[in-house]
């Protein structure tokens, strides 16, 4: 399976490395074993609410879940379950920020809900092919995942941080 083009793809390259240069591939790991680091949740991430902060680091936790099982021999129901979880919970949080977004007259709402729709709609895919296909965690689904979530906070959500903090205080 190969992620394309779509709303994050370019940046998945670049964030193939992280803020210090590191590669999220961990070249040190056991000789022919591919381990990815876990996303580890800091204050560059934080977009000044609490709640959808907490529902970030959440989110994150999940994603390191499936990181953890990537190289262990798991059956497809533990990667699905976890996806599928994931899904249900990113879809509330998606409503919760578009809810803000309605509310205080965010400019760009059509846009970040076109991504976060798309976001659904690729993880319920991806759901039903570990669901069929796989007995391990596919590596292109957690490069995917975790460039998608470290893309979409730090470029889309990041920018409705100014309007809601401004909202939240007055
Ligand atoms: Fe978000
Ligand atoms: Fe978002």
């Amino acid at each position: 399976m190969a992620f394309e083009r779509d709303d994050v793809g370019e940046t998945c390259i670049s964030c193939l490395f992280n803020k210090k240069g590191r590669s999220l591939v961990d070249k040190s790991a056991a000789k022919g074993e591919r381990r990815m680091e876990k996303v580890i949740w800091d204050e560059t991430f934080s977009v000044g609410v609490e709640m959808l902060d907490e529902q970030h680091k959440k989110l994150f936790k999940m994603l390191n879940t499936m990181i953890e099982a990537e190289n262990t021999s798991v059956h497809s129901e533990i990667i699905s379950t976890v996806l599928t979880e994931m899904r249900q919970y990113a879809s509330e949080h998606f409503a919760l920020e578009e809810e803000y977004m309605l509310e205080y007259d965010y400019p760009g709402y059509d846009a970040h809900k076109a991504q976060h729709k798309e976001f659904v709609k690729r993880t319920a895919m991806l759901c039903i092919e570990t669901m069929h296909h796989s007995k391990t965690v596919p590596t292109e689904i957690l490069e995917y995942l975790k460039c998608w979530w470290t893309a979409h906070i730090l470029k889309a959500d990041m920018q409705y941080k100014t309007l809601f903090s401004q909202m939240a205080f007055k």
